[in-house]
């Protein structure tokens, strides 16, 4: 495969991931230090902790990355690291330890959006794995993560039409407030797809939110309906001690519950955009696009459309080096630098002026 190698850098938020990625696409080595266990006891990501995680594990996830590639820094065409969207703290350590780098090592340095890294997952190959045909425009991307939740139109490489977004909570961020609600372990997304996975009654309505006439999600009034039917579930089962939890049985089937209504809606509008968009593919992005109930509905109607489906394997749709690594290498080739003047742009949207194109 031809292309630039490009040694990606992302830090956005609790993961500390470094990658070696060929031509945007094969995957030479892709380590990811996790911080979940860190921010579990909190329930939550504590962003000064985080970002001190960032400065602890960024080196030895360096050694690890640079020794399965088996290259080192000089071996790379082009620096790549996340600029934002996400934590301010956690960007400033990945974006400083790029530069550094880059430095050192006198390599370009490429600045790359978090959310372009999750789409361009999309074109990721493992380093094993067997060449497939590469995504075709025009595509449909929903983009679900602890974040955000969004739909997009790309016609080409980097250009993206925003179609919808959400207008209050993000999907991941839906899945871990009501995994806490229903008193299951931090991240809430795996867990209720685990308990959702054991449910055995599957009677548990909850509302969907759909917003007709318009792409955009909302989650927040499905978050306050949660409240509502678990406590409702609890004084059935008597319940009224706060450190007694529900059943299992109960907590399966409101998870099983919850994730059909988060993944009706999620299927449904993406599907509309793409018939509307007149797409040959859709792609799944994003941390929530590891649910497995999610991915197998929307592959599953993709497929009754005649429509294309891409999703990254789960270890790819959470946050990574490889998808910066993916997406900075267009952003390479597109002659794209950024100067060591680079800082973090916490707030930063997908659609926005290239930087420093020539
Ligand atoms: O993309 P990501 O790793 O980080 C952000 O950029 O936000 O996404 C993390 C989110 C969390 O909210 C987590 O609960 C959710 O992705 N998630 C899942 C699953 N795995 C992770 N949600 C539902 N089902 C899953 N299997
Ligand atoms: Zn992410």
């Amino acid at each position: 495969m031809s292309g630039p190698l490009v040694l990606a850098v992302e830090s956005s938020c609790d993961e500390t991931g470094i990658a070696v990625v060929e031509g945007g696409r094969r995957i030479h080595a892709n380590v990811v230090a996790s911080q979940t266990a860190l921010h579990a006891a909190a329930g939550g990501i504590v962003p000064e902790v985080a970002a001190r995680a960032h400065l602890r594990w960024i080196v030895p996830v360096l050694d690890e990355a640079l020794a399965g590639a088996g290259v080192t820094p000089r071996d790379v065409d082009a620096i790549a690291v996340t600029y934002g969207p996400g934590l301010a703290g956690s960007l400033l350590v990945g974006i400083n330890f790029a530069k550094a780098l880059a430095l050192v090592h006198d390599r370009p340095l490429v600045g790359v959006n978090h959310l372009e890294g999750h789409l361009y997952a999309a074109w990721l190959l493992d380093s094993g794995e067997d060449e497939r045909e590469e995504p075709e425009f025009p595509l449909v991307a929903l983009i679900v993560s602890g974040g955000h939740t969004f739909l997009v139109e790309m016609t080409d490489h980097l250009t993206y039409r925003l179609l919808g977004q959400t207008v209050d909570d993000a999907a991941g961020e839906a899945f871990d407030k009501v995994g806490r609600l229903m008193g299951l372990s931090y991240p809430g997304g795996p867990a209720i797809q685990r308990a959702a996975e054991s449910a055995v009654t599957r009677d548990a309505v909850f509302p969907r939110a759909w917003l007709p006439g318009t792409y955009d999600f909302s989650f927040s009034g499905l978050k306050t309906a949660a409240r509502r039917i678990v406590d409702d579930a609890r004084r059935a089962e008597g319940i009224t001690d706060a450190e007694v939890s529900l059943p299992e049985a109960t907590t399966a089937e409101l998870a099983f519950g919850f994730q059909e209504s988060v993944t009706d809606v999620l299927v449904t509008k993406t599907i509309r955009a793409a018939e509307e968009a007149g797409a040959r593919l859709i792609v799944l992005g994003g941390g929530v696009a590891a649910n497995s109930a999610l991915r197998s509905r929307l592959a599953a109607e993709a497929e009754a459309r005649g429509l294309r489906f891409i999703v990254p394997r789960p270890g790819l749709c959470t946050d990574n080096g490889a998808m910066i690594g993916a997406a900075g290498a267009r952003r390479f080739v597109a002659a794209e630098r950024a100067g060591l003047d680079l800082d973090a742009r916490p707030s930063l949207p997908l659609a926005r002026p290239a930087v420093g194109a020539t």
